[in-house]
């Protein structure tokens, strides 16, 4: 009788621990959910699509202007104050978190982004990762993924933040327009848990033209169009 008692109890435990489980990851869910949800911006705008068009047209005539005035050259190379830097110059005319560690927990599929309690440690040891041969700079890169400093723009900021590390470091660039979209999504997905498919996706895709506007560009282009922005060429925007 007490034993039947006992695993009757145990497994009202279990239901309820299964329970409190399925609620906190359904917060969790809702919680994350606002990175859906539309960002308040500097523009006045209040139509997404319209939203993203033109943060696609003034970030590209940024990062074009980055390049022409030699800016991106002036900036700390492989710490976060350099990742800072290039995130502020992008979007500072349009959000207000433009260079400024998130304040919320952020998830993209499966996958959590380091935690906001956790972050600023987190982003001290990246500054401290070293920078030695291509293997360690994909592991620094993949790192400051997991971090996910920002609030939006981590993917286009990163990328280019991770150029100049190569730059500086192999003397070499990613050509971002030999990586297809799809591949390096999934590789990026992977990489929390195996680095192997980065690792050579971007080993593949690696040239000497360190300083090519042409390779630059297409760059931008293809980053923009990995998170899904494709309304202007920076050709178009570059007058
Ligand atoms: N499931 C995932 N797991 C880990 N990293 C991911 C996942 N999905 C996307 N990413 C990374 O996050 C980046 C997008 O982050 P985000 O802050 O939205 O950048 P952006 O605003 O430039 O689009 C992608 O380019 C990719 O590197
Ligand atoms: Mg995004």
């Amino acid at each position: 009788m007490e034993v039947q008692a006992n695993l009757a109890n145990k497994k009202l435990k279990n239901k309820e621990h299964l329970l409190v489980e399925k609620i906190s990851a359904l917060w969790y869910n809702i919680y994350s959910l606002r990175g859906d949800v539309m960002l308040d911006n500097k523009l006045g705008i209040t139509n997404e699509i319209e939203l993203a068009k033109e943060e696609e047209r003034i970030t590209k005539i940024k990062a074009l202007e980055l390049f022409d005035t030699n800016k991106i050259n002036e900036f700390e190379v492989g710490t976060f104050k350099g990742l800072t830097d290039i995130h502020k110059y992008l979007f500072s005319s349009i959000y207000n978190f433009a260079g400024k560690v998130r304040d919320v927990n952020l998830a993209k599929g499966n996958f959590r982004f380091a935690p906001i309690m956790y972050l600023e440690e987190a982003l001290k040891k990246i500054d401290d990762m070293p920078e030695n041969n291509f293997d360690d700079i994909i592991k620094k890169y993949i790192e400051m993924n997991v971090a996910h400093p920002f609030r939006e723009g981590n993917g286009r900021s990163t990328r280019i933040w991770l150029d100049m590390i190569l730059k500086k470091e192999l003397g070499k660039v990613v050509d971002w327009s030999k990586i297809n979209k799809e591949e390096y999504l999934l590789a990026m997905e992977r990489s929390p848990i195996k680095d192997t498919e980065i690792n050579i996706l971007l080993k593949n895709a690696l040239t000497n033209k360190i300083n090519d506007r042409e390779v630059y560009m297409k760059g931008i282009d293809t980053s923009y169009k990995y998170e899904g922005y494709n309304t202007y060429t920076m050709n178009e925007l570059d007058k």
